[in-house]
């Protein structure tokens, strides 16, 4: 039987309906989201009803995390189907709070994330992880999680969260989940709805870039970056912002003798829209053979 979840527009509707549940013992998941939900945040809502009693997801579009002239105006906004899709998957409470809930007259103190944040989209997007981080600790604090679930498509926006919770000493758990895809491989976010069929077609190249990259990881990291640049030369339409090889923990790149894990990021946009992706690859530097 699905049961429609509760929807709390404050920080009070939201603790009197979740005070009573933990005081009977029930452990709390949370699952942070801008809504505009698709089928991997129904991925992080499942993992929530495995790890926890029960399922909390916040729906807030955070106005922090964008820069000037960036989407804020235009991210899409689908309360309807993001309400189905949470009844569908148990959630017991949608936290749906407005800017004046999040932020209003609470601007004086904000979080500031160090080096983690200076790379990749943080350099691209200079502001958005300060946004970001501030806006994640106050949902941690107001709906206060025994464990919160992240996709990894946003592997930087994990890691510093990771990083906040160590920082400040949260309490919650941190979960991640593997990115969803679609059929071809591209990876499920709410942006790729502002796709043209012909932009769709295009942005195929970000996950064959990734394959590319996979398949080349044995012959070092030289060979990976000229596999991966080749993939995006045969889709001229889409513009490379950034690809590098990184380390998982640090996001420092990593140098053409590295051997071992390593993460690829990638960020490209086809036509207007900004997509991510990453993947984890097992890099073998190339044996230099010394003739004598
Ligand atoms: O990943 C997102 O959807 C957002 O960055 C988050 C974590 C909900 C913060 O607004």
């Amino acid at each position: 039987m699905i049961t429609d979840p509760f929807i709390a527009r404050t920080v009070r509707e939201l603790r009197m309906q979740l005070e009573p549940l933990r005081e009977n013992g029930a452990k709390v998941a949370f699952v942070p989201t801008m809504g505009a939900l698709h089928a991997g945040h129904q991925a992080l809502m499942a993992r929530a009803a495995e790890l926890a009693d029960i399922c909390v997801v916040s729906i807030f579009v955070n106005p922090t995390q964008f820069g000037e002239g960036e989407d804020f105006a235009k991210y899409p906004r689908t309360w309807e189907s993001d309400f189905a899709r949470c009844a569908q998957a148990g959630v017991a409470v949608i936290f749906a709070p407005n800017e004046e809930v999040v932020y209003g007259g609470k601007k004086q103190v904000s979080v500031k994330v160090g080096s983690l944040a200076d790379g990749f989209e943080g350099a691209d997007r200079p502001g958005h992880f300060d946004g970001v981080a501030t806006v994640v600790a106050k949902l941690f604090n107001m709906v206060q999680p025994d464990v919160a679930i992240f996709g990894e498509k946003d592997a930087q926006q994990l890691a510093i969260v990771r990083a906040m919770v160590r920082s400040l000493d949260f309490t919650v758990a941190i979960e991640s989940l593997a990115t969803v895809r679609e059929s071809d491989g591209l990876a499920m976010s709410s942006r790729n709805r502002y796709l043209s069929d012909s932009e769709r077609s295009s942005a195929r190249v970000i996950p064959q870039s990734l394959e590319a990259a996979k398949a080349n990881a044995d012959r070092g990291l030289r060979a990976v970056v000229a596999a991966v640049h080749a993939v995006f030369e045969t889709e001229p339409t889409v513009g490379v912002s950034y690809i590098a090889v990184v380390d998982p923990q640090t996001f420092v790149e990593v140098g053409a003798d590295h051997h071992g894990e390593a993460l690829l990021l990638i960020a490209a946009s086809v036509g207007s829209t900004r997509l991510i992706d990453n993947t984890l690859l097992n890099l073998h530097a190339l044996a230099v053979t010394v003739m004598t």
